[in-house]
């Protein structure tokens, strides 16, 4: 029987922290955190993700702006509602819902966020930190799937730590997070991608798969060895003509067939999912703090 990995309980547990640490700081007379979250077009997984980040903050006493803007926005816009959050004393943290229209550039935007408010750790400054192993802003998904194997006590030391992906949200960030020499972490990391021959060949070496393809059910009982622990990052809509939306969601692992080889696996949905919100919740405390302690 594997453990399940029940991220929504651990990001319950994450949040409940963050919020005694927000009513901690009101009661000595100290300024609540500020998240500041623009989504460009109508996306719907994206309308979806942004509403759950404004009621997260709702619910532990974070202060939140929200600027929902069409998706003929133009990048000159964009930059400027950043450049005014980069100057507001009450905004800590920054966000730009990911993907943007095609018309805008991606990298610019993330370019000119301030990276002291970086909550998304997106900014080349922030990952350079990471990739030093210095503190700093850690991408949210990466964050959350760190927290998920330390909490539910995951060896990692010298563990063989098999990436599928190399998105820079969640592939590059994890991966460089893993590797370092510190206690949570220290694993040996393979990254995985779509140039390989037979992305088999590596993922039956895990001793941790970590699956960020973004292809569903990908990964089925004989890409795995037994005992392995699966963290699912997959977040894919199929089509399911008996759900009342037309659609449900499914990770990149085909849970049913691996769970029996198993040693631990997170549920999609239930898994990663809900631990990308507490962990942004946390890089907004953390700007707070930083900024306080300047
Ligand atoms: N799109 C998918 N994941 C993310 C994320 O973690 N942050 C942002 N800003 N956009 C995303």
């Amino acid at each position: 029987m594997a453990l399940v990995i029940d991220g929504k309980a651990i990001a319950a547990e994450v949040r409940n922290e963050i919020k005694i640490k927000v009513s901690e700081r009101i009661a000595a007379g100290k300024r609540t955190p500020g998240l500041a979250i623009l989504l460009v077009g109508d996306d719907p997984a994206s309308q979806s993700y942004v509403g759950g980040k404004g009621k997260a903050c709702a619910e532990l006493g974070v202060y939140s702006v929200i600027e929902r803007r069409p998706e003929n926005t133009s990048e000159e816009e964009v930059l400027s509602i950043i450049n005014e959050w980069n100057r507001t004393p009450e905004i800590d943290g920054i966000l730009v819902q990911l993907p943007l229209p095609k018309h805008i550039d991606e990298n610019k935007v993330i370019l000119s966020i301030s990276p002291d408010k970086d909550v998304d750790g997106f900014h080349p400054q922030s990952f350079g930190r990471l990739v030093i192993g210095i503190p700093g802003f850690v991408p949210c998904t990466p964050a959350g799937i760190v927290e998920l194997l330390v909490r539910s006590q995951i060896p990692l030391k010298g563990k063989h730590v098999v990436v599928l992906g190399r998105s820079n949200i969640v592939g590059k960030p994890i991966a460089n997070l893993l590797y370092q020499k510190n206690p949570r972490a220290n694993a040996v990391v393979t990254i995985c991608h779509t140039a390989a021959p037979d992305f088999r060949v590596y993922t039956r070496q895990a001793d941790i798969l970590i699956a960020a393809a973004g292809v569903p059910l990908l990964i089925k009982a004989d890409d795995v060895k037994e005992g392995v622990t699966v963290i699912d990052v997959g977040i894919n809509r199929v089509d399911d003509p008996s759900a009342s939306k037309g659609y449900k969601i499914v990770g990149d692992v085909d849970y049913e067939s691996v769970f029996p080889k198993a040693y631990a696996i997170t549920p999609v949905p239930g898994g990663v999912g809900p631990m990308t919100i507490a962990m942004l919740l946390n890089n907004t405390l953390k700007s707070i703090e930083m900024s306080e302690n300047q």
